[in-house]
């Protein structure tokens, strides 16, 4: 009998937990993310409070949903043929969710991250098959930023051999919510839901969920929580980066509120340890949005949204352990932390760095050996008139490429004035006498209006 319903039936059975393809696994109203009440750290005697754990997606994070519904929708409007490769830029989870759609079908795809993505999300991008491009941005991607990760995927995408989804733009990202997300919620509260919080980045997720609830019962109150200027959340985005994306409408929310980094990862850490709920950083700056907005009345239900769980987030977290209270883990191998100290000593060394306006009189005195050790992409796009570009990764084995005296005065300068102080260890080590880095790099240079050149 089993063996004949094992060969007979197509197997999407959310009841048994057995799928035909891992895709199968993807939230919608009959098979939701858990929705778990917290218990300990709510300051409320009244008002119930629901996390949504959305790392109980397949590919762990909110952001599933959406990659598997612009995939979808691009395939269905034949926006994407099938032998093109996707692009995204990314601040993590829309990358890694697409990094296994793309494998499950059959695409490949190209992500332009900052640099300042945690490392785990880095690595586990290239470890799924991404194709990942790390540039110099803000920790999300900042629209405007000309050699960000945007940018950059705006300029691949127009390629024909290419398509991006684009995020902050597509429909299909809010109606991903707006199709499962909001469904799931008000069939998990039987209608109850009185308010609904979520931390806010591309705001696909608010958009998407408070349109639908809203269509349910037009009382539903919604709540926006943003983190910061200068925050060090993955995901979520500053008043200030709120309007780079289209989906943002405050408008059309209840409350707005500001989380300070510190309160986010204070409750992060407080939910993990007292409630044994594995969020992330972003799922404790929406809780935190919560307990600050919503006051305690009998009858309210609150659902809020936990994007991710915290175990992609230890580089993060480490450097938050001691102000936690928590001695720090030894992170970083000895080599590393004896080059982190190389470098810093570098910093706080003004003989080798040199202001922007010092290195431009310098520049048009006696044009000394500009090295520009950004990728060659970014050094295409715009860069000091007569530099050298040599990667810094590629220093060692191109060092050919660099002045045959050693005494000549060599600059060195990248994206914002910090690997370009690797390099002046690098060069310093090969026997360079007179080696110094650009305060504020290319942006600076350009900022100030001296001559730039693309190539
Ligand atoms: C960890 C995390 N938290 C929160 C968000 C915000 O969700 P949305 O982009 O739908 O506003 C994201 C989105 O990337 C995220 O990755």
């Amino acid at each position: 009998m089993a063996h004949r319903y094992w060969r007979r039936r197509a197997l999407n059975d959310h009841s048994l937990r057995t799928y035909d393809s891992i895709l199968g696994l993807l939230s919608n109203v009959d098979n939701p993310t858990p929705l778990v009440r917290i218990t300990h750290v709510t300051p409320f005697e009244h008002t119930q409070v629901y996390a949504k754990l959305e790392w109980y997606n397949p590919f762990g994070a909110v952001k599933d949903r959406v990659a598997f519904n612009m995939v979808n929708d691009a395939e269905e409007s034949a926006a994407i043929g099938e032998s093109q490769e996707l692009v995204e830029p990314t601040s993590g989870n829309t990358g890694l969710g697409l990094a296994m759609i793309a494998n499950a079908r059959g695409y490949s795809l190209t992500t332009p991250v900052s640099n300042q993505i945690p490392l785990e999300k880095r690595t586990m991008l290239r470890f799924f098959g991404a194709d990942v491009l790390e540039l110099d941005d803000d920790l999300c991607p900042a629209p405007g930023a000309p050699e960000g990760a945007i940018a950059t995927a705006l300029e691949i995408g127009a390629r024909p051999e290419f398509h991006m989804l684009n995020q902050y733009t597509n429909r299909s990202n809010p109606d991903a919510h707006y199709k499962t997300t909001g469904p799931e919620i008000w069939r998990q509260t039987r209608g109850a839901v009185t308010h609904f919080v979520a931390g806010l980045g591309t705001c696909g997720t608010i958009t998407g969920v408070s349109r639908y609830l809203r269509e349910q019962n037009p009382d539903v109150n919604v709540v926006g929580v943003h983190p910061n200027e200068g925050h060090d959340i993955p995901g979520v985005r500053s008043i200030r980066q709120l309007p780079q994306t289209e989906f943002f409408s405050p408008d059309e929310y209840d409350g707005l509120v500001e989380i300070q980094n510190s309160e986010a990862f204070e409750l992060c850490l407080r939910l993990n340890r007292e409630e044994s709920i594995t969020a992330g950083p972003s799922s404790g700056m929406a809780l935190a949005g919560a307990f600050k907005q919503i006051p305690d009345e009998p009858g309210n239900l609150v659902v809020v949204i936990f994007p991710d769980s915290i175990f992609k987030y230890a580089s993060s977290v480490v450097k938050h352990l001691a102000g936690l209270g928590s001695a720090p883990a030894p992170v970083k191998g000895k080599q590393e932390v004896l080059l982190d100290g190389m470098v810093e000593n570098v910093r706080a060394n003004t003989d080798l760095t040199v202001a922007t306006d010092t290195a431009h009189a310098l520049w048009q005195a006696d044009r000394p050996f500009v090295l520009d050790v950004r990728n060659e992409d970014g050094f295409a796009k715009s860069h000091v008139v007569g530099a050298t570009n040599v990667p810094l990764h590629d220093l060692a084995t191109r060092a050919s490429e660099l002045p045959d005296d050693k005494d000549a005065p060599v600059l060195t300068i990248c994206e914002r004035g910090n690997i370009s102080l690797p390099a002046v260890l690098f060069l310093t080590s090969l026997g360079y006498k007179d080696v110094r880095s650009i305060n504020g790099g290319t942006l600076a240079w350009r900022e100030l209006g001296f001559p730039t050149e693309s190539s």
